[in-house]
């Protein structure tokens, strides 16, 4: 029997850090809905909507005592004193390319604290399984300077060269993990995401990915005419460097399904978990233009570029899981562009700078979109 029909849900209480978060307020819902008992944990609670974790708490896992805290058994309801059986390892101190290759020493610092404490409270608290969200950024910098890069394997990773603190860190953490397999018998799953986007993610204040601010800056142009922070004229969408690079985006349905998926299966090596489909900065801009309605034109301006390529080699996601993530771009951004937009529109209402007559855009759109 496989382990996945060999635990029952309903009796199997799990934690998932970063629970205030982006990806793990997705993972909250979805771990709910399958029907386990679920503990959050986050310095915050989900900026966007209500948890439905059985269990929230506020705690600062940089420090021991708190994951201490957060590993222990149950403390309300009918689970009350049932250990923790699985954590899912979420929390970090991150962001786009704007937060993480301006915070080095923070990210390495932070991240480093919260994933030692959290790993070794799991063991302590008998833990049995343990998900640890990895990251794209592992892979060599030098496998990843032109537009056109070679999808990246898992076996990539080494010789390892990361671009920047973020990724050696979670390649670090990615080692404790398998050390913590072989040495203590404790299952641990590995999974390297390519750039997540949807829903409820965070989507302005500098720590926003290519997606959302691109999506944040159409709707700007839509709503106000001209770009965010000069409004009026032509519709225009600031983008850093020529928009010429290249990424891969998931939306966050398939990244909460492949995440499970992989938690339970008994793949013990980390796993890319992205879509293969490589897109420019220019072609997703345009992407969010289409779904907004609004035709923009786009403005190169300096800004952190990251590496120049990056896409998933999603053989060996296929290979284990018989799965991959399946929304289509246009369709997960339609989705999160909605809501976006709709997060805009109630805050400029409240500043009392929404036009009453429409859109802004709407009334100054002419210029078609170009790169
Ligand atoms: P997020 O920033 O929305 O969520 C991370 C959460 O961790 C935040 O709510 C934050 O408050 C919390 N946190 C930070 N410091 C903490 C601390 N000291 N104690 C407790 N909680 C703390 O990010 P996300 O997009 O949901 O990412 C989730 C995980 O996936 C992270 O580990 C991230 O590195 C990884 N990841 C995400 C992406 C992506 O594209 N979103 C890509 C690669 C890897
Ligand atoms: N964030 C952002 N904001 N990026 C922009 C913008 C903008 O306004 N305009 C253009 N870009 C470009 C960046 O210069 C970069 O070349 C590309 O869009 C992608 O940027 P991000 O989405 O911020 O980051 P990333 O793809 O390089 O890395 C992200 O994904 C990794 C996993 O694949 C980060 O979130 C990492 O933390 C994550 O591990």
């Amino acid at each position: 029997m496989s382990y996945a029909s060999d635990h029952t849900p309903s009796q199997t209480p799990v934690l998932v850090t970063g629970a205030g978060g982006f990806i793990g307020h997705h993972l909250v819902n979805y771990l709910k809905d399958k029907g386990y008992w679920v503990r959050g944990v986050d310095v915050k609670r989900p900026e966007f909507a209500e948890t439905r974790a059985d269990e929230f708490e506020l705690l600062d896992l940089r420090r021991w005592d708190n994951c201490l805290q957060a590993c222990r058994p149950a403390q309300t309801g009918e689970m009350a004193g049932t250990p923790i059986a699985h954590v899912y390892a979420l929390a970090a101190d991150m962001g786009g390319m704007g937060f993480i290759s301006a915070n080095h020493s923070l990210i390495l610092h932070n991240n480093v604290l919260i994933n030692t404490h959290t790993l070794e409270a799991a063991r302590q608290n008998g833990v049995q399984r343990y998900f640890y969200t990895s990251s794209a950024c592992v892979y060599p910098e030098h496998l990843q300077t032109t537009a056109d890069a070679a999808a990246l394997k898992e076996d990539d990773a080494y010789p390892a060269a990361p671009q920047d603190a973020y990724g050696w860190e979670k390649l670090f953490t990615e080692l404790l993990c398998h050390y913590y397999t072989g040495d203590y018998d404790m299952e641990t799953r590995t999974v390297r995401f390519h750039n997540v986007y949807g829903e409820l993610g965070t989507w302005e204040g500098g720590r926003e990915k290519a997606p959302a601010a691109m999506m944040r800056k159409t709707a700007y142009a839509k709503l106000l005419g001209g770009k965010e922070g000069e409004p009026g004229g032509t519709p225009t969408v600031e983008i850093w460097g020529d928009g010429e690079q290249t990424r891969s985006f998931m939306h966050v349905d398939d990244c909460v399904e492949g995440v499970y998926r992989l938690m339970m299966s008994d793949y013990r090596e980390p796993l890319n978990l992205g879509r293969d489909r490589m897109v420019t900065i220019n072609e997703l801009c345009d992407i969010a233009a289409d779904a907004a309605g609004v035709d923009v034109v786009h403005e190169h301006v300096d800004g952190p570029m990251g590496v120049r390529g990056r896409n998933s080699d999603n053989s060996k996601l296929r290979e284990v899981l018989g799965w991959e993530p399946e929304i289509p771009l246009e369709e997960g951004v339609g989705r999160t562009y909605a809501w976006i937009e709709d997060q805009l529109r109630a805050k400029l209402d409240a500043e009392g700078r929404l036009p009453a007559g429409g859109d802004g855009a709407a009334q100054t759109a002419a210029a078609p979109a170009q790169s």
